[in-house]
């Protein structure tokens, strides 16, 4: 197994005293390593495997040419060893359909308790901060371009997946403390984070971020994780309600990554494909494969969990059993599955579901 690492050039912020130095340190590297990288920004946009190796096609995948030809590099090679064939996914995705990405939608749901208020406060506050480490703004003048959307979204994944696993490690030590059942709470929650986690490595296959990225997600993670640890002890519902407000805001950002290509301001995305992690773990059907289809899919995942953590939001999380992993007693109308087929933006109210 071979991983070579190159680090990332430009600090994230452009302003920053830093960024001359790294600039300097970039050319160095640039002069040092001739192609086996292209260095943008804070990301290094990879090569992708040698043809031979690739499950999938690969024509235009990557928008950056290479005029003379590299040693190959992978991010994250697949470990090969003489008894092992492969290491499936831990939860096999649930196959969406087109008609069902397509019809996500960009929702809010009102504050109306205190604990509601709250989770939107503390959301916008996080929020203010993720877009300023992130360099994100969407207005006319500030139009974002493919690298920063990338940044955008490396950094936001890098965190995305901690909440699910917080909760769920909090809720399989509240089980064995109470001596008590868990109701089927911590399956979605681990599940939930580990799709997070494939939504980074999908974006981690296309670009790797430099030092100042890692440093910056270091430092997110470990105060995030520490602050939802310490806010889910003292009030889990009102985290799961921060945590759906925070996924309304993925859609919102997908969903203007997906107009942006649309209106033609992201040309290097239009005919990127999705790498092949993605291709299998949402199972792309062919034709369905490129960026934009990507990016539908991702989004979908996020109106998801924004359904779910708001449904957790509006049940006891004492009693109430887990409505995404329970049988009904009738099937006289819809009720809360792992898929999109019925989706509810602000949640599943609790007299719905309980
Ligand atoms: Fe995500
Ligand atoms: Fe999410």
């Amino acid at each position: 197994m071979s991983c070579t690492r190159t680090l990332g050039a430009n600090a994230l912020l452009s302003k920053q005293p830093a960024s001359h130095l790294l600039k300097a340190f970039n050319s160095s590297l640039a002069a040092s390593s001739p192609s086996s990288s292209l260095s943008y920004g804070t990301l290094v946009i990879l090569r992708h495997p040698s043809p031979s190796r690739r499950q999938f096609s690969t024509t235009n995948r990557h928008p950056f040419k290479f005029t003379n030809p590299a040693p190959i590099r992978e991010f994250f090679p697949v470990t090969h060893t003489e008894q092992i064939r492969r290491t499936p996914a831990a939860w096999s995705h649930p196959i969406y359909t087109e008609a069902e990405v397509n019809s996500v939608v960009v929702a809010h749901r009102n504050a109306k308790t205190w604990s509601d208020y709250i989770a939107l406060g503390a959301l916008r506050t996080t929020r203010w901060c993720f877009d300023l480490v992130s360099g994100y703004r969407h207005d006319k003048a500030f139009a974002m371009t493919e690298r920063k959307y990338m940044i955008r979204n490396i950094f936001l994944e890098s965190v995305a997946g901690v909440p699910g696993m917080v909760a769920g490690m909090l809720r399989h030590l509240r089980s064995m403390r109470r001596m008590k059942r868990d109701n089927g709470w911590m399956e979605t929650l681990l599940e939930e984070s580990y799709n997070e986690r494939m939504h980074l490595l999908t974006f981690l296959q296309m670009a790797e971020p430099g030092w100042f990225m890692r440093l910056a997600v270091l430092g997110a993670q470990g105060v995030f994780f520490n602050a939802f640890f310490l806010a889910y002890l003292v009030s889990p519902s009102t985290c799961h309600r921060f945590v759906g407000y925070l996924e309304e805001e993925a859609v919102l950002t997908y969903t203007r990554e997906i107009n942006d290509i649309d209106a033609g301001k992201l040309p290097l995305w239009e005919k990127m494909e999705a790498p092949p992690i993605a291709i299998e773990y949402w199972k792309m059907p062919e034709g369905k494969r490129t960026m934009r289809d990507l990016l539908l899919y991702v989004r979908a995942d996020e109106s998801k969990h924004r359904e779910v953590n708001h449904t957790l939001a509006n049940i006891d999380y004492k009693e109430d059993p887990n409505p995404y992993s329970s049988t009904y007693k009738s099937d006289d109308r819809p009720h809360p599955n792992k898929g999109i087929q019925h989706q509810r933006p602000g949640g599943w109210e609790r007299d719905e579901v309980i």
